[in-house]
Parts: C-alpha cells; sequence; structure tokens
C-alpha cells in the first residue's frame, strides 16, 4: 500500500448525471481536498503539466490546466510539484521511451514529497500494452486515463486523491464530446479550438486512430460560440484544430463542409486570423481553395503532409491520392494564394521503399518547394497494418536517406528564407525576445517569426512591419506608424 497523506472523505449526495453539471460538482470536492492538503502542507499545491506531441495534446493540457487552478492548484514550472501530468504521444516509438525514462525522474521526486501525485493520460495510455507495464513497474504512478475521457479529469482527479492504489479509467472510445469547461490559454491573444476529435483514415503507418478513435466533429454554433467568447476575452487568432479538418463536418446530424464553417467564422467581428490543421490532401476541396482566396482573415499557410512522393508507396500508405494530384493541388493552391506558405510532413522508410521510391520523395520536394518540412523515420507501431508488413528498411538505409531529405529540405528552406525582405507585413506580436529584452517577436501571417524593437504594451496586436532583413529561418523588423 502507499503512503500517502490523509484527507477527510466527503460524502457525495446527488452527483449530477449530466455534463457539464458532473464535473463542476467534482471540482468542488477536489477544491475542498486540495485546501485540507494545503493546510497541512502550509503553502498552496502546486502541478505542472509536461505536453507531448501535437498541437491536439497541448489544446487537452489547456483543459487539465483550466481544471487545476480552479480546483486551487498552483502552477509551477518545474516537474518537482505536488501534482504532475504527462499527457502523453504515442504516434512514434521514441515519444513513449521518452516517457519511461523521465518518469524515472519523477520517482526521485515523489520519494522526497509525500504530497506528490503523478498522472498520465493521453494517446499513449490508450495502449493496452502500455498500461500494463505501468501496473507492472511503476507502481508509484496515481492516475492514467486516456484521450476519451479527458473531460472527466475532475472526477477521476477526485477518485484519485481519495484512493491508495493507482487509479485507471481508459475508454475504448465514445461519441460524446462534452462542452463549457473550464479552460486555461497558454496565450490570451491566440488559441486552438478543436473542431472535431478522432480519425477514420487509417494510413497504414499511424496509430492516430486507435488511440483517438473515430472521427467526431463539434457542431458549428457551438464551435462559433466557443470563439465568440474566446474573441469577447481578448483572442485574436484561433487555430482550428483536427486530425483531418478538410474532413468536417461529415457526420454532423445536419452536414456542413470546413470551407462554409470557415466562411461563418470569418464573420466573427473582432477575429483577425485565422489558422488551421491537419488538411489532408485527398479531402481538400476546390470550395476551400475559392474560399482561402477570398478570405482576408485565412492565414497565408498551409499545413499539407505528403507522407510520401511515390504514387506507389501512398497506395500502400492508404493516402487516396497519388503524386500528380498532390502536385495539382499545389498548384491551384498557389494560383489561388500566390505567396502562400506551404509545409509538410515526410516519413522515410516505410516498408517496401525503393531508392526509386525515395527519389519521387525527393522530386516533390525539390518541385514544391517547402518553406518548411517536418521529416520522420518510420517508426513500426504494433497493430497497425505497416508493422506487419515484409520488408521492413534496415536501419543504416533509412538514416542514409533521412539525411539526404533534411539536407535538401534545409537547403530549400535557406533559399525561401527571406523572400518578403523589403515589404511592410501585418506582424501579430506574441512575447517579449528571450534574449534581448528591447525587442518583441511576432509572426507574419504566413507563420515567419519577425523580431522588432518593442515592449510587452504590444503583445497581442498586429502592427505592419517594415521586414528589414532576414537572419537565417526569421526577419529582423520594425514597427511602421499604422
Ligand atoms: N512513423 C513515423 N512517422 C509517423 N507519423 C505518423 N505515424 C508515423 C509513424 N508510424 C508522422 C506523419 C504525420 C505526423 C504527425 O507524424 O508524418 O503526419
Ligand atoms: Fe494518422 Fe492518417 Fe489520421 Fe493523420 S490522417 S491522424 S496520418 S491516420
Amino acid at each position: 500500500m502507499k503512503k500517502k497523506i490523509e484527507i477527510e472523505i466527503i460524502d457525495k449526495k446527488q452527483i449530477p448525471e449530466t455534463e457539464p453539471e458532473r464535473q463542476y460538482y467534482f471540482m468542488d470536492i477536489a477544491k475542498a481536498y486540495v485546501a485540507q492538503l494545503a493546510e497541512k502542507k502550509g503553502a498552496p499545491l502546486t502541478f505542472h503539466v509536461t505536453t507531448f506531441g501535437c498541437q491536439m495534446n497541448a489544446r487537452d493540457s489547456e483543459k487539465l490546466v483550466g481544471i487545476l487552478e480552479r480546483v486551487g492548484y498552483v502552477e509551477t514550472a518545474t516537474e518537482e510539484a505536488d501534482f504532475v501530468i504527462y499527457n502523453t504521444c504515442t504516434v512514434r516509438e521514441n515519444a513513449n521511451n521518452k516517457v519511461y525514462g523521465r518518469l524515472g525522474v519523477l520517482q526521485n521526486y515523489k520519494k522526497k514529497n509525500p504530497h506528490m501525485m503523478i498522472g498520465l493520460c493521453g494517446c499513449m495510455m490508450q495502449e493496452p500494452s502500455v498500461v500494463e507495464k505501468l501496473k507492472e513497474s511503476y507502481r508509484f504512478v496515481d492516475l492514467v486515463f486516456g484521450t476519451h475521457n479527458i473531460y472527466k479529469f475532475a472526477e477521476l482527479l477526485v477518485t484519485a486523491m481519495e484512493s491508495t492504489s493507482m487509479t485507471i479509467d481508459i475508454w475504448k472510445d465514445t461519441d460524446k464530446i462534452v462542452e463549457d469547461l473550464p479552460v486555461e490559454r497558454k496565450y490570451s491573444f491566440k488559441s486552438g479550438v478543436n473542431i472535431m476529435f478522432g480519425c477514420n483514415n487509417f494510413c497504414s503507418y499511424c496509430i492516430v486512430p486507435y488511440v483517438r478513435g473515430r472521427e467526431r466533429s463539434r457542431e458549428p454554433k457551438e464551435i462559433l460560440r466557443e470563439i465568440e467568447a474566446l474573441v469577447a476575452d481578448g483572442v485574436v487568432e484561433v487555430m482550428l484544430l483536427g486530425q483531418n479538418v478538410n474532413s468536417y463536418g461529415r457526420n454532423l446530424e445536419h452536414p456542413v463542409t470546413f470551407a462554409q464553417l470557415l466562411q461563418e467564422i470569418e464573420k466573427i467581428e473582432g477575429l483577425e486570423r485565422i489558422r488551421f490543421m491537419t488538411s489532408h490532401p485527398k479531402d481538400l476541396s476546390d470550395e476551400l481553395i475559392e474560399v482561402m482566396k477570398n478570405s482576408t482573415k485565412i492565414c497565408k499557410h498551409l499545413h499539407l503532409p505528403l507522407q510520401s512522393g511515390s504514387s506507389r508507396i501512398l497506395k500502400i500508405m492508404n493516402r487516396h491520392y497519388d503524386k500528380e494530384h498532390y502536385l495539382e493541388l499545389v498548384d491551384k493552391l498557389r494560383a489561388a494564394v500566390p505567396d502562400i506558405a506551404l509545409t509538410t510532413d515526410i516519413i522515410v522508410g516505410f516498408p517496401g521503399e525503393t531508392e526509386e521510391d525515395f527519389e519521387e520523395t525527393l522530386d516533390v520536394v525539390r518541385n514544391v518547394r517547402y518553406d518548411s518540412a517536418f521529416t520522420f523515420i518510420y517508426s513500426r507501431r504494433t497493430g497497425t497494418p505497416a508493422a506487419a508488413m515484409e520488408e521492413q528498411i534496415p536501419e543504416e538505409i533509412v538514416k542514409e536517406r533521412f539525411d539526404r531529405l533534411l539536407k535538401e529540405v534545409q537547403r530549400i528552406s535557406a533559399e525561401k528564407a527571406g523572400v518578403l525582405t523589403g515589404q511592410t507585413l501585418p506582424v501579430l506580436i506574441e512575447e517579449v525576445n528571450g534574449q534581448d529584452g528591447t525587442l518583441v517577436t511576432g509572426r507574419l501571417s504566413n507563420n515567419s517569426i519577425v523580431h522588432l524593437p518593442g515592449t510587452a504594451a504590444m503583445i497581442g496586436k498586429i502592427y505592419p512591419v517594415k521586414l528589414l532583413e532576414c537572419r537565417g529561418f526569421y526577419y529582423v523588423g520594425k514597427a511602421e506608424e499604422a
């Protein structure tokens, strides 16, 4: 049995059955427990949420923080805290290994701090083998939950606080979307907004559909209501989030396209910039390109994962487009939005990838000339069709191809950086520069970073900035009179 500081258990009567009321009820109980513990400690309880992986996880972490702050925990910058949560990723094997490694460090902190609780959540927890390993070798973890029941965090927190053993609650899937829970944004002026959850695409290398479940879209009116509230609270830029935003709305009772949703969001007064990710090439419609062309708020940046340039490999990856279709999309996008920045994801070493297949990928890279590209070594994820394929590629060959690809990607990014020098363009100021306090740092519509002289008072506002020069991958500029 675990040693734990005792709390006086609160009797629970008339627990609400509907959400989000039920979670607010549990937040009140958690708050009472946190107050009891803080009194024993003689100081407020602290927490730290560490996020691995994608923007979806970053947004989920903001929801965890929202609840923790509401129940009385105080955020701290280190993992030597009274409650540490790892919001995990499992897209590639090394993401899992990183978590196991760091859990060892947390165990040492916990030995010194009797108040400490450790929570694990996110995609990695949806893998049964991970939960088995935790139960066997990581008994000091207090709370384990997955991606489908994150909205129940307040309730799970209460269970974990009352329990002396590991609390585990993992759901296989859900069709439930709970609105109106507290969220604590990392930035005051920009925010992620989930428009859908899950993925139906089953790309043959990818574990996401297994750990995030089937695709579910939020109702447009709920999305609009959330963005309106964010704007009223000072947000000027939103990032619409989904595994495949281009298939948004298909499973709603009254189907809506992503392009239609964007047009509604565009009308929100006070909202200045709209970003979205991720776009799947197979579902990128002419309607969407037209909306992007006519919009004054949609940013001039599109992340369009290629994965491979070989039509043969794309077929085995179950991507439902070929090299020609992808290149055609890029042409259409550039014709509609001439200075759009394009970024991508590429996997090297997918099973059966030949030198010729890899050359096709290099060919697309040279042809499209991405502003930047995330390159990944193929990672064999148990349970996915690709993991069972013969012809896994030897490590030395993959590494050699990866290095060649990276070089090509970097050469092109370096050539492209700086093309806007001399222009005056709107920059959203995001923060005071970490290295030089006389500078502020912001972003252009195309997502490029700009440093310019300024003060904290400029944060969250958009200024016309003259781009004076490009240093490496960022611009140095000067704000013009508005
Ligand atoms: N191995 C390597 N990269 C992967 N990705 C997804 N699954 C794998 C895998 N098994 C990459 C894809 C995706 C990005 C988020 O992660 O490129 O677009
Ligand atoms: Fe994975 Fe493909 Fe879904 Fe993206 S679209 S999350 S790569 S299965």
